[in-house]
């Protein structure tokens, strides 16, 4: 393992209040493609074999340690929201002097690995090192303040700064790696005279400067690395610029998707050669397409494990479900959870499946309910056929043995077996087992009654006898 990562703490700030978000969720729990914002950075930080990660919450933020407590993670309370160099100074009581602390902010969750191995590897054990970037919209960040030189002597906020500074565009990411002695002795230093009545961390960088300590700015040349989430606005844009970069991740190992803008993937997706996905699907949980696959327009796979050469066709749900090798589902299909087809299945439009297992080559191509239900293989299962599972408390099994034809429009009223080669007449209500090679109608027969007048004609008979 590397020294200099070795005697590095890495402390993430995630004590905010997310005023501008306008709501009790904490900002850093807000997903990114699945992810919670603290989560993606938990996972960067982990990459970097740091000594000890701190995470810095407040008050409102027991939330944030309850969904993430499966991190190995040092949770440090902020108990007043006074700055981010407050909120640093909560560290300080369990840092060690010999190590460097690595600051990440929560609200910048993109920040790549890479970048930060390189602020590390290029700051000299004894000097600040400190990530800046240039971009074309600064405004509400910090700017670098450079002397006629080009070296940095301080950071002014958006808030702070005159005209004239707004107009530089090199900003401060936020993210810094500081000796924890400089920090032990300049942090009780800090003013909050400013705007914002805070104490900034950023205020160190002139302190440094005052005291002859060397700051090495790193200038991060990737737009992720500092985009930063501060409202609704920042954060759908972060979605769209990861999702983007996640597509076209897939596309390089080969996925063949129509258009990467539409495509959101917020969880985990493995697939084979040759698959193809349409626009607007949606991924979430653990997804994984065979070879040969189609996934056609608005579809929804949350949790699907797909074979070789399946069609999913447009507008199709599908969740916690196994879908075998050449089956063919949708349009407008909808698949619920704990849902097994076997190979060269096929559901059609408006089919509602849950919790059943299908049996190879078994049709039911359109509109119907199978739920609780094990059926064979080459079973025909007509439009509008229900199986009626429950009775309001208790749910049942319908079981559909090999070969069976199910007329449509049949309700089969569980537990019932319709047995192989079964035969079932349109209509039928089926609440009894069903015997093999048979045809079982269960409906009233039809009538047509002699004599009979039409209402109208009725009425008009009477009127001429009057
Ligand atoms: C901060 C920087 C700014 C930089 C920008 C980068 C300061 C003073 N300013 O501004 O120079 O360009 O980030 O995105 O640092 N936090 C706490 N406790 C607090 C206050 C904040 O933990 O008391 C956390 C927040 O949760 C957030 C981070 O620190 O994750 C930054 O705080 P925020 O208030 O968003 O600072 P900015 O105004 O964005
Ligand atoms: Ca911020």
């Amino acid at each position: 393992m590397d020294n200099k990562i070795m005697n590095v703490s890495i402390i993430i700030l995630a004590a905010g209040e997310s005023k501008r978000m306008h709501s009790t969720t904490p900002k850093v729990l807000y997903p990114l493609a699945g992810v919670p914002i603290l989560e993606r950075l938990l996972r960067t930080a982990k990459m970097l074999e740091a000594s000890e990660i701190y995470v810095v919450y407040n008050e409102r933020g027991n939330q944030v340690c309850e969904s993430l407590e499966d991190y190995d993670v040092i949770w440090v309370k902020q108990p007043r929201l006074l700055g981010t160099g407050h909120a640093v100074m909560q560290t300080l009581d369990q840092l060690s002097d010999d190590h460097r602390a690595l600051v990440l902010y929560g609200d910048v969750p993109l920040v790549s690995h890479e970048t930060l191995k390189q602020l590390i590897a290029q700051t000299p054990e004894d000097t600040i090192g400190w990530l800046t970037a240039y971009t074309t919209d600064p405004f509400g960040l910090g700017r670098i303040l450079r002397d006629k030189y080009g070296e940095p002597h301080g950071i002014v906020e958006e808030k702070d700064a005159t005209d004239a500074q707004k107009k530089i565009s090199e900003i401060n990411t936020g993210i810094c790696l500081i000796p924890v002695k400089y920090l032990r002795s300049w942090l009780p230093r800090l003013e909050n005279k400013n705007a914002q009545k805070e104490y900034y961390l950023t205020d160190i960088f002139a302190i440094a400067r005052q005291n002859g300590v060397k700051i090495n700015t790193v200038l991060s040349q990737i737009e992720t690395d500092f985009l930063s989430v501060n409202d609704h606005i920042q954060l759908a844009y972060l979605e769209r610029v990861l999702q983007k970069q996640i597509a076209e991740q897939y596309m390089r190992e080969g996925l063949r998707l129509l258009d990467p803008n539409r495509f959101d993937i917020r969880g985990y997706l493995t697939f084979a050669q040759d698959v193809t996905i349409d626009i607007n699907v949606v991924i979430e949980g653990e997804v994984s397409i065979g070879s040969n696959c189609y996934i056609g327009p608005n579809v929804y796979l949350r949790d699907v494990i797909i074979g070789n050469d399946v069609e999913i066709r447009a507008n199709s749900v599908i969740e916690d479900t196994v879908i075998s090798r050449g089956c063919v589902i949708g349009p407008f299909a909808r698949i619920r959870p704990g849902t097994r087809l076997k190979p060269n299945v096929k559901i059609g439009n408006f089919v509602e499946v849950k919790k059943s297992e299908i049996g190879e080559g078994t049709k039911a191509s359109h509109l119907g309910y199978i739920g609780d239900a094990t059926i064979g293989k080459y079973v025909n299962i007509g439009a509008g056929t229900v199986t009626c599972n429950y009775d309001g408390v208790n749910k049942y099994q319908t079981v559909i043995d090999d070969e069976a034809f199910i007329g449509s429009n049949a309700t089969l009223v569980p537990p019932v077996r319709i047995q192989k080669e079964s035969y079932i007449g349109a209509g039928s209500t089926i609440t009894e087992d069903t015997p093999e090679k048979k045809l079982t109608i269960a409906r009233s027969r039809q009538v047509a009654v002699e004599n009979w007048i039409a209402p109208k004609q009725k009425v008009k008979k009477e009127q001429e006898c009057e």
